[in-house]
This record gives structure tokens, sequence and C-alpha cells, in this order.
């Protein structure tokens, strides 16, 4: 699925949630862990400060630009590089328990393996760890969230050459089979990691959705490398419809690698736990057809067991391969033994929900003849009824039952392994010239995480092992190719001097963690 900035005023919903959510801090476990989540590119800024190279995403920025909605990128986005500190403060002062965020990998290896670590990557990182314990917030820390050295990307092909020797200006097809095998950069990287911080760290994330980097940076091109397939023509580079398949399998076995080397070499001394994060939408059928139902449990193969199954499993959901044949990558008898219960907890980032409505008899709008997304379309509405109040994304809804639905889910397709919701928010629809006041006041922000907090409540009395919940997120920040336009933040960052200011969904997260309903 695609979520492009939806620019609708109104922001008006024809299904009404009637039910007000009062629910609160002690609804959860006393140990259940609430959190803010950011990530290094979103956030970080200084793109080239202390020996850090550029990253796919800076040069996707700076030489993209006329292909992108909105001209904008990263350099400075919320410049959290130099003023981290005051957000760790604002961290603590919401009450705040755990903070996830990831690893600018250009930072810590600024040429990948074929260059040093980069002292002072290490350095900046040690400081907001250090700083967040001595603040009481567990880090959770993501080694991949879309950033990594452009060297990567231009010279190996990255996430299509696990070997990196495939060249992709050549932009030849081949039998890409032939070059599966290590996937070193990433485990280098990993291992650096788990030495430099794993004393402190006690969760890892390896990869944070696999799924949407996947589609957006090689089916979509609205991610570097700006690849993707015959339907979609404004591609840098034509491609091969495999290459989804391919990249992702590259991306699993990275993780597989990474995870077998901490739990074989480092949990023992560090005792951690490491995980992965998968954007989980929840998919509901269309109408109760028969095929639509199928739609919907194709929808959750083809999305979420597509990188979960082999973790878990060892193995892709059989109806992938029903459906795709030998076109989905196979994992050697040794690979699916290192894959297989790769993973401690699963983090689930979930948004919303949306209709699936079967396509295989059709042509898919979603994706054209092809298979990406198991022959299945995702709609907003039905009967001219939206399936749930808008935001500022297009195709992302407000329907809090999804919350406790896709985490009953995944409590029951994995055996209740242990879950975190490792990030759920709210987009304002983007209003033109809108006053600062009008941001602040975010009731909606409030309203949605109230209801969805609710929700997860509910999964959880029923037996769900889910142990925190992150909001998404601390502050405002660059939405990927979407820009600064559209919001998340529980603080709104002006963009000339770059000062913090809390939203009423800060004021109201604080209330709540002091378990307090009045907002303080
Ligand atoms: C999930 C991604 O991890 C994050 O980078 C993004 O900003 C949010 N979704 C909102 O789209």
């Amino acid at each position: 699925p695609l979520f492009e900035a939806f620019n609708n005023g109104d922001g008006g919903s024809k299904l009404e949630e009637k039910e007000e959510a009062h629910i609160k801090r002690s609804d959860f476990p006393p140990g259940f862990l609430f959190g803010a989540a950011t990530s290094s590119y979103q956030v970080e800024g200084a793109y080239l400060a202390d020996g850090k190279s550029l990253s796919n995403w800076d040069v996707f920025c700076h030489s993209a630009v006329e292909k992108m909605e909105i001209m904008e990128n990263g350099d400075i986005a919320d410049d959290h590089y130099h003023l981290f500190l005051k957000d760790i403060e604002n961290m603590h002062s919401l009450g705040v328990k755990a903070y996830k965020f990831s690893i600018s990998w250009a930072r810590i290896l600024p040429r990948g393996r074929f260059g040093e670590v980069n002292p002072e990557g290490i350095l900046f990182y040690n400081k907001i760890i250090d700083n967040l314990l001595l603040k009481g917030i567990e880090p959770f820390v993501t080694l991949f969230h879309n950033d990594f050295p452009q060297e990567l990307e231009e010279i190996y092909g990255s996430w299509l050459n696990p070997q990196m020797q495939y060249i992709s200006f050549l932009k030849i097809s081949f039998n890409y089979s032939m070059y599966y095998g290590g996937r070193e950069e990433f485990l280098h990287l990993a291992e650096i990691c788990f030495n430099s911080f794993g004393d402190r760290v006690k969760y890892w994330i390896t990869i944070n959705e696999p799924n949407i980097f996947i589609e957006w940076a090689y089916e979509y091109a609205l991610f570097p490398p700006s690849r993707c397939s015959e339907p979609f023509g404004n591609c840098l580079f034509g491609n091969s419809d495999m290459e989804p398949l391919i990249a992702m399998h590259n991306m699993l076995l990275a993780h597989g690698k990474a995870a077998k080397l901490y739990h074989d070499t480092f949990q023992p001394k560090q005792g951690g736990s490491i995980g992965l994060v998968v954007h989980c939408l929840m998919f509901e059928p269309l109408t109760d057809s028969d095929l639509d139902l199928k739609a919907a449990e194709r929808a959750f193969a083809f999305n979420i067991g597509w990188p979960l199954d082999p973790l878990i499993f060892g193995d892709y959901p059989e109806v992938m391969r029903e459906y795709l044949g030998s076109d989905l990558p196979t994992f050697s008898l040794e690979e699916k033994n290192f894959m297989k219960n790769s993973i401690d907890f699963i983090g689930i980032n979930h948004y919303s929900t949306i209709y699936a409505k079967n396509c295989i008899n059709s042509r898919c709008s979603s994706t054209g003849n092809r298979s990406i997304n198991g022959f299945v379309d995702f709609v907003g509405e039905r009967d001219g009824i939206f399936i749930g109040e808008l935001t500022g994304l297009k195709d992302l809804y407000v329907v809090p039952r999804g919350m406790e639905e896709i985490v009953n889910h995944i409590k029951i397709r994995y055996n209740n392994k242990p879950m975190f919701i490792t990030e759920n928010g709210y987009s304002s629809p983007y209003v033109s010239n809108e006053f600062v006041s009008d941001i602040l006041n975010d009731v909606k922000r409030v309203e949605f995480h109230s209801k969805y907090l609710a929700s997860l409540a509910k999964s959880i009395r029923e037996g769900a092992d889910v142990r925190g919940y992150f909001i998404w997120s601390l502050m405002d920040s660059y939405e990927w190719f979407q820009g600064y336009k559209v919001k998340f933040g529980l603080y709104y960052v002006e963009r000339q001097g770059l000062a913090r200011i809390p939203k009423l969904s800060a004021r109201w997260y604080k209330s709540f963690l002091r378990n307090n309903n009045d907002l303080i």
C-alpha cells in the first residue's frame, strides 16, 4: 500500500466512533514500557558533521528533488545531533520510560567495511545512550531505518547484492540467485554496535519496516534507489519484478545473520534481546464474499508474513510460494535453521486498517498485474463510507479497533511471541497556512492515542503478550519524500529556530503516564 500525503483540510469522517475512551496508565501492567520514537535521518540533521559520509537519503534528496513533491531534505531536520540533550530532557519530563531511535550507519561506518569505524559516530550514540539511562529511559536501538552509506548503494547495489558485487548502474537482468550468500555489510555494522553499545542497550531492532522499505525503494521508486517495475513509469532504473523479492530476501538473511551473532556471542554475556519491526496494517475483507475473505488473508501473508514467517518458522508463508512459485527466493536448510526463531520479540508498527479486495480475476489497480501484494487491492471506503476518519496520509485512517485486531492476529499466528507496539501515531490532515496555535491544539491526536490505547489494553486483557507502546513521534520531523508538512509529533518543531514546543498531546501523554486524567 502507498501512503501519500493527503491534502484534506476537514479531516471529516463519516464513521462515528461514539465511545469516548477513558484509558488510564493503570489499565496496563506496571512494567509495561511507554515510550516515544524517532529515526536518524528524520531527526538528526548534521548530515556532514564529524566524519559522517553521505547516506542514500542525503544523495536522493539532493539529486532527485525535481521529482519530489516537496523540495525538502533532512540536512538539518530537527538537529537532534546537537539538541539531543534537550530531547532527552523533554522525554524525561513527559515520563516516558523508553526511546526508540536508529543508528545512522554512515556516521558509524562512513565507508562500510572498506573504511574505518568513525569514533565520533560511536561517541554520539554513547552520549545518547548514557544520557537516556541517566534519566531512567530504556534505549531501543534500531540498526537500519532506511538510511545507509551511499557508497554501498553506488558501488555494490546494496540490498540487491549480498556479495556486494552487483553493479546497479549496468541495469542488467540476470539470475540473481547466484548472488545470494553473504550479508557482510550489515553484519559488520551489527557487530560493531553490539560491541560498542551492547553493555547498556538491552533492546535491539535489526531492521525497521522492511516491508515498507522494500516496496517503496524497489517497487514504487519513492525511496532511494528509486527502482520500480513496469506499471510505475517514473523510476530511474528499469528492473525485474523480482527485485522486491530479492532485496527482501537479502535483508531478512542480513537480519538472520546479525541475530545469530547476537544470540551466540553477545546475548549470553550482555543479556538483552533482539527483534525486528514490521509495518502492520490490519486488513478487513471489503465484503463477506469468500474471495475477499481470502484476499484479506493473502494481504496479511504478503505484507506481514513475508518478513515475519521466516524469522519465526524459517520460511515464507505457503500462500506466497503458491502464487509466486520460483520467483520467490528459497532458503537453504542451513539458512532456515538460523532464520527460525531469530527474534526474541515482534515489533509492530500499527497505524491503520484498510479493506482488502480480491483482484485475482481483474487487473489489480495497486500493482498492475504484479503479484507482490498477493492480488489484493487496498481500498479505504465501502458504499461511500470511509473505514475511519482521514488522517494526513492517504490510505491511513483512524480505526482504533484495528489495534486489538492486529495484535490478536499476530498473537494467534505467532503463538503469542512477546510483542511491542514500536510505533503508533497520528498525522493531522494538512491545512495550508495553518496557525501554529491550531497545530499545538491537537485534540485529534489525543483522541487517537486514547482510543488506540484502549483497544490495545483490551487485547492485553485477552492475553496478548504486549510489553510496550511507543508513540510516533516524539516530535515533528522529516516525513521522507513528503517533507515537514506531515506532522506526527508530540512536540511541534519550529522550522526556523528549531524550538520544540509541546502540543496538547504532549501534555496529555504526561498526565496519562502519571495516571492522571487532568491535563498538566
Ligand atoms: C513508520 C516509519 O518507521 C517512520 O519512519 C515514518 O515516519 C512513520 N511510519 C510515519 O509514516
